[in-house]
């Protein structure tokens, strides 16, 4: 055999095996060339929230692609990249009033990190330019972003000697329901990082109540709010991750919502155009957006992605946020929600298994945490037996299901997960 020539992400191509092979997708399953469908209990990477073959966001992309593929938006604008502006300044958090686009994830992490760094030098305070970060915290495989990953159960540890330091707190550790005396002490440890560095904070970035790649860690909203205050007395800017929570995974269109919050820059990716294309949202408040304008020509924001603001990308995020409030995608989510605390969290025999540290549930995300990855080993396998696409990593079983899962599908994916237990204590 010759060595391959497609290169897979996070995987040793010395042992791979040949991965499952797709050739189509409809609703929340996946059609592979063997003739197997699989139930895809993670909508690839947590962003096909309409599932696949979605006929409203096709059509969506097959009209814009008779119009228009693709132009730059340097010196020229199109309807689809104002038209999608207006919207998300419509729905996401009040004051969030500035939007500025790029081509994935880590590239609007990036954007918003330089914009809180550029905006603290030009409110003359070049000295605020590094980042606070918590851990467990994951924000995206790019050089900026690596460098903002907990560094030390992130997977970016090789490259410490490549990356700007940036600083930590610890991450937060009572959870979502917490009262707010039990999340003081998760509150003092941040307050005492920001004591110790703001000095040189240009902003504290954070995935707001649910850490995602960091292995589903969820907090309060006593927390993010208290992130806001704090943020405000140290003169630091607040950046919310919303590239995972965003549009509806954690039970709220965003995150922020759950907390009353509005942070100063938010980013937005995955679910924003359905997962149907690559793209990202870095949204910003007037107060933010205000420090770029000046007479001097070095104060403007110097980024410009070559496909920010694709027409096709932006079309297609259009037509997904119609679909969400059109087919009011809260209650679904509602639905998924319900099913998930019932069949996995309050399960009796996961609950009395030794081998599970935790069970959590938010919104559209379930987790079970086991205290040795090795009780994982054979789930993968396990499942697709069962018809059903997981994808564990670390200590981490989870699903986060595409929204338009219906609740015969939601079952099938918690019974796989709760059947695994089952069949390897045989
Ligand atoms: C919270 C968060 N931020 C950033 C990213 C990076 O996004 P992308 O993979 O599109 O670069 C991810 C990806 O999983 C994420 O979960």
């Amino acid at each position: 055999m010759p060595p391959p020539t497609l290169w897979h992400p996070y995987a040793q191509m010395k042992a791979l095996p040949p991965a499952p092979k797709v050739v189509g997708g409809k609703g929340a399953w996946l059609q592979l060339e063997n003739g197997e469908s699989l139930l895809d209990a993670t909508c690839s990477w947590w962003c096909m929230i309409h599932g696949y073959g979605h006929p409203r966001l096709i059509e969506a992309l097959k009209r814009q692609a008779d119009t228009l593929c693709h132009v730059m938006l340097g010196g020229l604008t199109h309807d689809p990249a104002q038209q999608l502006a207006d919207a998300l300044v419509r729905v996401t958090p009040e004051g969030l009033n500035h939007v500025f686009y790029s081509d994935s994830g880590s590239v609007g992490m990036e954007v918003a990190m330089k914009m809180a760094v550029q905006y603290q030098a030009q409110r003359g305070r070049p000295e605020k330019h590094r980042m606070l970060s918590l851990m467990r915290a994951y924000h995206g495989d790019t050089s900026g972003c690596m460098a903002v990953c907990d560094p030390e159960e992130g997977m970016h540890s090789l490259f410490a000697g490549f990356l700007p330091k940036q600083h930590f707190a610890p991450a937060p550790t009572a959870p979502f329901d917490a009262p707010r005396e039990a999340v003081e002490a998760d509150i003092a440890a941040l307050r005492s990082t920001l004591e110790r560095c703001h000095h040189e904070l240009a902003a504290l970035l954070m995935e707001p109540l649910l850490q995602a790649a960091g292995g589903l860690n969820m907090t309060s909203p006593h927390y993010v709010q208290a992130a806001r205050e704090l943020c405000n007395e140290f003169n630091v800017l607040l950046i919310f991750d919303e590239v995972a929570t965003g549009f509806g995974r954690t039970g709220k269109r965003f995150a922020a919502e759950h907390a009353g919050v509005t942070p100063d820059i938010m980013v937005l990716s995955k679910g924003l155009t359905g997962g149907y294309l690559g793209h990202a949202a870095t949204l910003a408040t007037s107060h933010v957006y205000e420090a770029f304008l000046s007479d001097e020509p070095d104060h403007a924001f110097m980024h410009g992605p070559t496909f920010m603001g694709n027409p096709l990308a932006c079309r297609v995020a259009l037509e997904s946020l119609a679909v969400f409030e059109e087919e009011n995608y809260l209650s679904k989510i509602d639905t998924l929600n319900a099913m998930l605390r019932q069949e996995l969290a309050e399960d009796a025999s996961l609950r009395q298994d030794s081998r599970i540290e935790d069970i959590r549930v938010l919104g559209a995300t379930a987790v079970i945490e086991v205290t040795d990855a090795q009780s994982l080993e054979g789930v993968q396998a396990f499942a697709r037996e069962h018809g059903v696409w997981l994808r564990p990593f670390g200590r981490w079983l989870y699903t986060m299901p595409a929204y338009v899962t219906t609740p015969e599908e939601m079952h099938r994916i918690t019974s796989a997960m709760k059947g695994w237990f089952a069949f390897s204590k045989l």
